[in-house]
């Protein structure tokens, strides 16, 4: 089913003149298995998986950035004594995909990202097989050697770049013992002062103890614009979430920052034990100069704001649809659906100038604890020509069906309050002009024959 779908998309995206790459042929031979079929796959049948020889290696991989002391998540996971006691509630996220956080519709749109950090189907096939087995230990000698983690806190991309050219910290909060989960908003000079073309951007918790309740941390640019391509400014400039390294900007390609400009903060710290002060601090890396990239990244907020934007009935689901036209060719960079406590799902379609449309991306498993930006691989990101028109849907959950759901029995519409709702996605565009545009689709095009030769 997967395969004739991509098969049969990556065709029709050829002749629409929408392009990304198909995965490769050896990808695209293996069945797709349907959720209640993941148990019975070849590879894991016939082999009784153990902790120490099967699951401890997907844990390490896919796990411990998380799950491990000092870290976000409510218990470690690196020892058989630590996995133990957590064995039902394992298999019951993993299987149902909300554990590793990673939301996207598998069989659907593009599956090709830059920080997919989900299970493959085997790897979730053999974790729920090993809970049905009893939790078997295996041979402690098995046990792969311990994953060491940087404790310090140096950063990510100096060793590629020195050490930064600019850091935004955020005003700093004190999370006090027992208080709920807060929401921090601080608005910060970003000390820019002449026009900056952003090449890599890391953003962390500034202390180590703050680590434990930053759950996540996004920051809008604000600048006055003066490209009136950017239809909604600047938009939403880094997230940082836990388990991310950072981001850097695709080959010739940046983010503009200008004098004046602000960083909006918008940060998530989750409930502590004790009293905790941090801050956030964003490291920049600037394209010397002479080397300024050739495109340009908008981050665009697409979806409706504003009063009546949302209007969802009680006791209901719905779906919310909104448009944004392309004015120019673009590539589509990265996408992430912001909702709130009822948001369910949300899909990011194209319709093209023929009128036909392709789904690119849908999270059909949304959870608003995590604001997962899905970032495409460079072989994979959307090209679109001009005149497309961006859909997004978002479904909103009002039912009792709705774990988070904080009362059924009212209308909700648009608001910033975590009761309201919103419905947008952030979408990391570059503009392309249509010669710029018509000589990518070519050498994607080139590239998807040689990986399908
Ligand atoms: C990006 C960070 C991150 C990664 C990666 C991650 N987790 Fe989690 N996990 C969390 C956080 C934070 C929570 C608590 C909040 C929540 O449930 O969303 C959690 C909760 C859980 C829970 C529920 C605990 C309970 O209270 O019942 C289980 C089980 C779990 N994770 C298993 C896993 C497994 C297994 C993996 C790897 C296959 C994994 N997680 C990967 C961050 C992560």
């Amino acid at each position: 089913m997967r395969t004739m779908l991509f098969r049969g998309l990556g065709t029709l995206a050829l002749g629409l003149g929408l392009v990304w790459l198909a995965p490769a042929p050896a990808a695209a031979e293996e069945p797709h298995p349907s959720a209640d079929a993941r148990g019975a796959l070849s590879n894991v049948e016939g082999q009784n998986p153990t902790f120490t020889t099967h699951v401890a290696p997907i844990f390490q991989a896919k796990c411990e950035t998380c799950h491990r002391p000092g870290s976000i998540a409510p218990m470690s996971l690196r020892t058989y004594a630590e996995v133990r006691p957590w064995a039902r509630s394992i298999r019951e996220r993993v299987q149902t995909r909300q554990m590793p956080p990673w939301h996207i519709d598998k069989t659907v749109g593009v599956q090709e990202f830059k920080n997919d950090r989900s299970l493959s189907d085997d790897e979730i096939a053999t974790i729920v097989k090993w809970v049905d087995a009893g939790v078997p230990q295996g041979d402690p000698a098995d046990m792969p050697p311990p994953k060491t983690w940087p404790d310090g806190q140096g950063w990510n991309y100096a060793k590629l770049y020195g050490e930064p050219d600019l850091i935004v910290r955020s005003t700093p909060w004190t999370q006090k013992a027992g208080a709920n989960d807060t929401w921090w908003k601080p608005v910060v000079p970003s000390g820019v002062t002449e026009p900056q073309w952003v090449r890599a951007i890391e953003v962390r918790p500034g202390t180590v103890q703050g680590r434990t309740i930053t759950h996540h941390a996004n920051s809008d640019l604000l600048q006055d614009e003066p490209d009136e391509l950017t239809q909604a400014g600047p938009g939403r400039f880094m997230e940082f979430a836990v388990g991310k390294e950072g981001e850097i900007m695709r080959p010739n390609s940046g983010k503009l920052m200008l004098p004046g400009s602000r960083i909006a903060w918008d940060i998530h710290y989750s409930a502590s034990k004790e009293d905790i002060t941090d801050f956030v601090e964003m490291a920049i890396w600037f394209y010397p100069q002479g080397q300024e990239p050739k495109y340009r990244q908008h981050l665009l907020r697409m979806g409706n704001t504003g009063d009546g934007a949302i209007d969802i009935p009680p006791n209901t689901v719905k779906a919310t649809e909104s448009f944004y036209p392309l004015r120019q060719a673009a590539r589509i960079e990265s996408f992430q659906p912001h909702m709130h406590l009822r948001g369910k799902a949300m899909s990011l379609e194209a319709i093209l100038p023929s009128g036909q449309s392709v789904i690119l991306s849908h999270v059909d498993n949304f959870t608003f604890n995590w604001h997962n930006a899905y970032v495409y691989a460079d072989h994979a990101a959307p090209l679109l020509p001009k005149g497309t028109m961006l859909k997004i849907t978002a479904w909103h959950d009002n039912t009792t069906a709705n774990r988070n759901n904080p009362d059924p029995n009212v209308w909700v519409g648009y608001g910033d309050r975590t009761v309201d709702e919103m419905g947008h996605a952030w979408v990391n565009v570059t503009y392309l002009s249509d010669d710029e545009y018509l000589a990518e689709v070519e050498a994607r095009r080139t590239q998807l024959s040689r990986a399908t030769r």
